[in-house]
């Protein structure tokens, strides 16, 4: 049995979170396009059975969260075409099997498409027609989720994202990467086809020589997005960090790949929420390991955002200055649940204070209240408290 089936045979902690984030994603995404357009399409190109095996209980696979949530709306069910790349030929019997039962039970979607092909091909299938005739294709949002590195061609995802409004998650197998570098002669091309030539992949090894091992986790991902930045065009890019369940270190990351401002603004907060750090609150990362060695909780990143939060205070600003226009630049990775939570807290503190619409200084005890805590609305204005005030 290969190792890609064995991937279904356990449930795992990490897996949970990567389908969290997509269902939330993908729902938000749809939810976005479907204003705008008739038909939407969703490609899962590394789709598996459908299905993973958990201790005698069934968990659904990423075909099924995303058939789900498109047919519990009557609006996406109608809209959304969903297809499906599984290239081994047990997985993809099995995937069928899934997808055509839950077709059944559910007519009011499209009839899912699967497809047993290489992830490449099945792209090749699903674009060719769009790019011979010039036709613009469905904005798409594409999942890329391997077990590895192998199979995952730069030039395919640039392809698809040629076309407009079209949006990637992707499975990034840092751990392989690195790994594969560190092969030599036996390398094989699939690098090359991981960062788009040969040229990238002999770069990528000349700066990681002597390198520590975070130094070349760094500068992979840094790598990365350049050449996703560069040859893609896609500015927006947000890196969600899993760590090891059993080492603290890196194991993947998963990456969102947009043009796109209100889509980069929903990931980063979506995969905040979802986030479990050591400092206890949400971040752009799944501690595993580093959370059951119960590490004391200091966050020097945390202190810097508050500290970068007050120097923007040299004047009054709104509240929706550091939600929306500092969320949109693509070098944040903070989010608008961030700044709220970071207001909240230099607000308890004293160090700023936050005035109502009409100017009036307000307290987090005399504004309105959800789910038992203290709000902080984009309408309120922040000042900061002067010394001796
Ligand atoms: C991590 S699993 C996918 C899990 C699935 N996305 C989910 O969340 O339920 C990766 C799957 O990709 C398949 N696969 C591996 N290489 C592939 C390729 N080059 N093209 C298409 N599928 C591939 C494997 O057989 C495996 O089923």
């Amino acid at each position: 049995m290969s190792n890609d089936r064995n991937h279904f045979e356990e449930y795992r902690e990490q897996t949970r979170v990567k389908h969290e984030i997509l269902e939330k994603y993908l729902r938000a995404y749809l939810h976005v396009l479907k204003r705008w357009n008739n038909n939407l399409l969703f490609i899962d190109g590394f789709a598996g059975p459908g299905a993973y095996q958990n201790n005698g209980s069934s968990q659904p696979g990423s075909p099924i969260r995303a058939l789900s949530l498109i047919s519990s709306d009557a609006e996406l069910a109608k809209r959304v075409t969903t297809v499906f790349i599984e290239k081994d030929k047990q997985l993809h019997e099995d995937l069928q099997a899934e997808v055509q039962s839950f077709y059944r039970d559910n007519p009011n979607i499209r009839e899912p498409i699967c497809l047993n092909n290489e992830f490449r091909e099945g792209m090749e299938i699903m674009l060719q027609p769009f790019e011979k005739k010039s036709r613009s294709l469905a904005p798409t949002f594409l999942f890329v989720d391997p077990c590895g590195v192998n199979g995952v061609y730069f030039d395919t995802l640039a392809r698809l994202m040629n076309f407009g409004s079209c949006e990637i998650f992707l499975f990034f197998n840092i751990d392989g990467i690195r790994r594969i570098l560190g092969l030599g002669e036996a390398r094989g091309d699939t690098l090359a086809q991981f960062f788009g030539s040969d040229r990238e992949a002999e770069d990528l090894l000349k700066a990681i020589e002597n390198k520590s091992s975070t130094e070349k986790e760094d500068l992979i991902i840094a790598r990365y997005y350049d050449i996703v930045k560069r040859d893609i065009g896609a500015n927006y890019i947000t890196g969600f960090r899993i760590e090891k369940e059993n080492r603290r270190t890196v194991s993947h990351y998963l990456i969102h790949i947009t043009r796109h401002e209100l889509g980069f603004r929903i990931m980063k907060s979506i995969m905040w929420g979802v986030g479990k750090t050591e400092a206890g609150r949400g971040g752009l990362a799944l501690m595993q390991k580093s959370l059951t060695d119960g590490h004391v909780l200091f966050d020097p990143e945390w202190d810097a955002f508050k500290q970068s939060i007050l120097k923007e205070l040299t004047a009054p600003r709104k509240a929706d200055y550091f939600y929306h226009d500092l969320t949109s630049r693509s070098d944040n990775l903070f989010c608008e649940p961030a700044y709220r939570e970071a207001l909240l807290e230099l607000e308890q503190v004293g160090s700023i204070i936050v005035l109502d619409s009409k100017g009036k200084p307000t307290t987090a005890s005399t504004r309105r209240r959800y789910n038992g805590k203290p709000t902080l609305s984009d309408k309120h204005t922040i000042t900061i408290r002067s010394q001796g005030k």
